[in-house]
């Protein structure tokens, strides 16, 4: 775990998680941090809380003296949200610190009694409430319901012009050092840039109309510093974050980049045939294409590509009367995340009967994602002359389509 200073008074803890699934489903090739804040006014408040402590108290004391705060002045925990990646020390510092007061959203306070055993001392906080810490120190709070939770909040703090913003603004990607952007080169933006996509898509896209309200409500306070749940801190550039987050929010139903994501599955190599032909296809073409074989890549790695493209190419062939079922079972996913309003291009083989096809009408309409469809070709077992010429007619198609947006 890493502890910086990141402004007079304030202190970033961060603790990075590897090797894990986020939320128990979503790869994190590059890992995730987790991060805490302190303020120190006359009184101290930890803003969420998790950080890879290890319960043990003398390990919290010490991190307490390295930032020069007495536990008799650490009087607030700042919950801005339950999930237990912002709330999981709660029960370990109750053991030692029992007068303790949470402060947090009348949403978190129920869920706070359905997540942690033991009694709590919480203060509900309303929108605009202010409380001040002393020695100049406050802290403003502002619900951003649905970003993630309900229950969710970000905290202003006015001297510094912090705004703590828990899962908005964040991006997957283990932070090294101090994890603060003005110490990051261009190339490591870069890769927090491509972490934050991933982070969105998988986290947050669902919720990108709360997400879209909570930017007004930020964008409306003197912020400074953006100090995100997870991911790095923006001190030097924190309108950058807020810009790309409307981004983000917006490749929900419009995407203004010519990307074009092709999703792929096979059983015996007869729609892979198919495949490289399209592969091959697109190099005449100045197009990006990213190619994902299903089920070999993750579900977060397909639904991040797909969420900043604007067309899709999928091949999967009919398996037993119905489609492919690890590439159904990524469908469901871009559409229970509302993946909207994306040009369309299927290819497929099937053996003694179709069924995909089918399948992937049921799944556009059950989510209305609005997906712009060409006329798919399918081919009974391999590829044969007629099928790639109609492919590459299709292919020349989607392409003069994707232009003309
Ligand atoms: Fe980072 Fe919604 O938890």
């Amino acid at each position: 775990m890493g502890i910086s200073k990141m402004t007079e008074g304030i202190y970033k803890l961060s603790t990075n998680m590897e090797s894990i699934l986020f939320e128990g489903v979503w790869e994190i090739p590059h890992g995730v941090s987790l991060n805490s804040y302190v303020v120190k006014g006359e009184k101290t408040a930890l803003i969420d809380g998790f950080c890879g402590w290890d319960g043990v108290p003398e390990t919290f004391f010490s991190m307490l003296d390295q930032m020069d705060v007495s536990l008799d002045s650490l009087d607030y925990i700042v919950i801005n949200h339950v999930e237990p990646d912002h709330s999981g020390w709660i029960e370990n510092i109750k053991t030692f610190k029992k007068d303790i007061t949470i402060l947090c959203t009348r949403a978190a306070e129920k869920m706070l009694g359905a997540f942690y055993e033991g009694d709590m001392t919480i203060q509900t906080v309303k929108d605009g409430d202010v409380f001040d810490l002393g020695q100049g120190k406050s802290l403003a709070f502002y619900c951003t319901p649905n970003v993630h939770w309900p229950d969710t909040m970000v905290t202003f703090e006015a001297q510094s012009g912090t705004l703590f913003t828990c899962d908005a603004f964040g991006s997957f990607g283990s932070v090294k050092g101090d994890g603060f952007d003005d110490d990051l080169t261009e190339e490591a933006i870069e890769f927090y840039e491509k972490e934050a996509v991933r982070y969105y898509s998988n986290i947050l896209a669902t919720f990108s109309n709360f997400v879209e309200r909570a930017i007004e409500k930020c964008e409306k306070l003197p912020y400074q510093i953006i100090a995100p749940g997870h991911g790095i801190a923006w001190r030097q550039n924190p309108d950058k974050i807020i810009n790309d987050y409307k981004r983000y929010a917006a490749y929900q139903t419009e995407v203004d980049k010519k990307k074009i994501t092709l999703l792929w599955g096979s059983m015996y190599g007869m729609t892979a045939r198919g495949v490289a032909f399209i592969e091959k296809e697109f190099e005449k073409y100045d197009v990006e294409l990213a190619s994902y074989e299903i089920p070999e890549t993750s579900w977060g790695t397909a639904l991040a590509s797909v969420w900043e493209s604007s067309a899709v190419i999928l091949a999967m062939p009919t398996y037993e009367y119905k489609m492919f079922p690890p590439m159904a079972a990524v469908l469901e996913e871009l559409g229970k995340k509302k993946v909207q309003n994306r040009l369309l291009f299927r290819i497929g083989s099937y053996g003694w009967s179709g069924g995909a096809e089918k399948e992937l009408r049921e799944i556009l309409d059950r989510y209305q994602m609005n997906w712009q469809k060409l006329d798919s070709v399918e081919f009974n077992g391999a590829p044969n002359q007629d099928a790639f010429d109609a492919i590459g007619k299709s292919i020349k198609v989607l392409i003069s389509q994707l232009e003309e947006q």
